[in-house]
Parts: C-alpha cells; sequence; structure tokens
C-alpha cells in the first residue's frame, strides 16, 4: 500500500517517520515554496501536480491508495484540490490538521478575524508598533504599512520590496517563551498579528503576548472541506494510515 503524504509540516514531516518505520511505502509531497532544512523520511516528490486534474491523473498513475492531508491549516488550495481529486478517483483521504488556538484559555480575550484585511484593520485599532507573523506571502498584503514599525518574522527572506520602516527577522521556530517575551518587549510591540496555525511549535509568542498585556489579532483558519475526516495528532493518522493494510 502506497500512501501520498501532502506535506510542508513538523506533523507530516513526523507521520512520515512513523510510516516507514512501519514498513508502509510513503511519497511526501512538498510544494518547493521553501528549501527544507533536511527531507523527510521516505520517497520525495517536490512541486505542485498541475491542479486538481493532474493530483487525480498522479494518484492514477502511482496507484495512490491512501492520501494523507497534513498539509498546513492556511494551506486551503492543495487540501481543497485533494478533497476534490480523491473524491473523483476513489481514494480514501484524511486530513491531518494540528489542533486549533481556539482551545486556548486566552483565546477569548484575542480579536478573531475573518481574513487578512480584516487583521490589518483591527490592528490598526489597536496599536501601531506591530508583530507580524502571518507568513511571508501574507505578509505582503500589510505593505501599506509605511508609517510604522513592523516587525516581520519568517521563515526565509520576503520576496516583496519591505518598507523602509519594517524589520525582518528570518527565523525557524520552536520558539520559547524567554525568548518571545524578551523580542516582544524589546522591540516594544504593541500588536501582534497572526492566523490560527494552532499545535506548540510557535505558540510561545502567544505566551508572552499574555504575559505582557499585548492584544492579539488573530485570523481564523478556512473551513475544512465536507466530507472529509479530519484529525488532529500524528498517532489517529497512522492508525487511519495503518488500518488500510
Ligand atoms: N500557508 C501557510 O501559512 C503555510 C505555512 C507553513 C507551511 N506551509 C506549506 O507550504 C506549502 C504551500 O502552502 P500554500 O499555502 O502556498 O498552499 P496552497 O495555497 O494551498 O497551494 C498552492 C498550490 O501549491 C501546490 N502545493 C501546495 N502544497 C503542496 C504539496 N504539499 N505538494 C505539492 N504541491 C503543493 C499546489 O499546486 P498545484 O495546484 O499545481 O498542485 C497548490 O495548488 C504547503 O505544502 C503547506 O503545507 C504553508
Amino acid at each position: 500500500m502506497t500512501v501520498l503524504l501532502l506535506g510542508g509540516t513538523g506533523e507530516a514531516r513526523a507521520l512520515a517517520g512513523r510510516l516507514v518505520e512501519a514498513g508502509v511505502p510513503v511519497v511526501n509531497s512538498l510544494a518547493g515554496a521553501v528549501a527544507p532544512t533536511t527531507l523527510p523520511p521516505g520517497e520525495v516528490r517536490i512541486g505542485g501536480f498541475g491542479g486538481t486534474e493532474g493530483l487525480a491523473a498522479y494518484l492514477r498513475e502511482q496507484a495512490i491508495e491512501r492520501v494523507v492531508d497534513a498539509t498546513h491549516p492556511f494551506a486551503a488550495r492543495i487540501t481543497e484540490h485533494a478533497a476534490t481529486a480523491c473524491q473523483a478517483v476513489g481514494t480514501p483521504l484524511l486530513r491531518l490538521s494540528r489542533p486549533s488556538w481556539l482551545g486556548r484559555p486566552d483565546a477569548a480575550t484575542w480579536r478573531w478575524v475573518a481574513d487578512l484585511p480584516a487583521a490589518r484593520v483591527a490592528a490598526e485599532e489597536l496599536g501601531s508598533r506591530v508583530f507580524l507573523s502571518v507568513g511571508r506571502q501574507s505578509a505582503e498584503q500589510f505593505t501599506g504599512w509605511t508609517d510604522r514599525y513592523v516587525l516581520l518574522r519568517v521563515v526565509e527572506p520576503p520576496a516583496f520590496p519591505v518598507p523602509d520602516t519594517w524589520e525582518v527577522l528570518a527565523a525557524r521556530g520552536p520558539f520559547d517563551l524567554a525568548a518571545e517575551r524578551a523580542l516582544l518587549a524589546d522591540r516594544r510591540i504593541e500588536v501582534l498579528v497572526t492566523k490560527d496555525s494552532g499545535g506548540r511549535h510557535t505558540a510561545a509568542k502567544l505566551d508572552a503576548a499574555a504575559v505582557l498585556g499585548v492584544p492579539v489579532v488573530v485570523v481564523k483558519r478556512p473551513p475544512d472541506p465536507a466530507g472529509v475526516t479530519v484529525v488532529e495528532s500524528v498517532g489517529e493518522a497512522l492508525g487511519w494510515a495503518l488500518a488500510g493494510r
């Protein structure tokens, strides 16, 4: 049984390791947008499939028996394509999506917004020194902020021109509370803008904001596609994949 694992996340990498350990052939699929530090265990293919039809053709040609979509919670397009292609081909699909930050006790104190433009408006009401932690592609929507200090943290430097008032910090998580607290305090951050990426890997900035009383603006996740089973842990996804053997 070959499992196609749509990846680009720590969870996908962890699941690949567990599947390989269990003797399951796995093909990791990466978009190729960011250079991986190390490749995940198992076979690796890099680059888009060419839309829904391309993915459906790939599933047929490679005789893929199960698909686990372990892409980032905000990677909505590939998630939608996976749902459509798997339904068309009749390939079982599971969505692995790390737990949302909605379950955190401090989540009710944040400003939850539907999208990036709404995040921009909300942040402008809350403060003028911004910690922008939304990923480098989404950050481009905030470049109208040429009149304020913005600390932009990204895994890889942005491809767009950054306003002079911005500071770019290229760093890869995980981050710890002490360092996040020091960063927010040192840059005199007045508002944190982020997306509900979820999980623990990048959550320390939220703990730091809570400790320092910094208001938080959070973009809600796109909805999961209808009819697709969703699990939150690597263990559950492993159990599902192994049950298909
Ligand atoms: N969005 C985020 O905030 C974020 C954060 C961390 C990591 N990532 C990872 O980065 C990748 C790209 O994210 P995105 O938000 O740009 O995705 P997206 O908007 O959902 O997808 C855009 C296109 O990229 C291709 N693609 C995306 N993920 C792929 C994968 N795992 N394997 C093969 N092709 C893939 C597909 O191209 P075709 O239509 O040609 O097949 C898709 O239509 C994802 O794999 C995701 O897990 C995203």
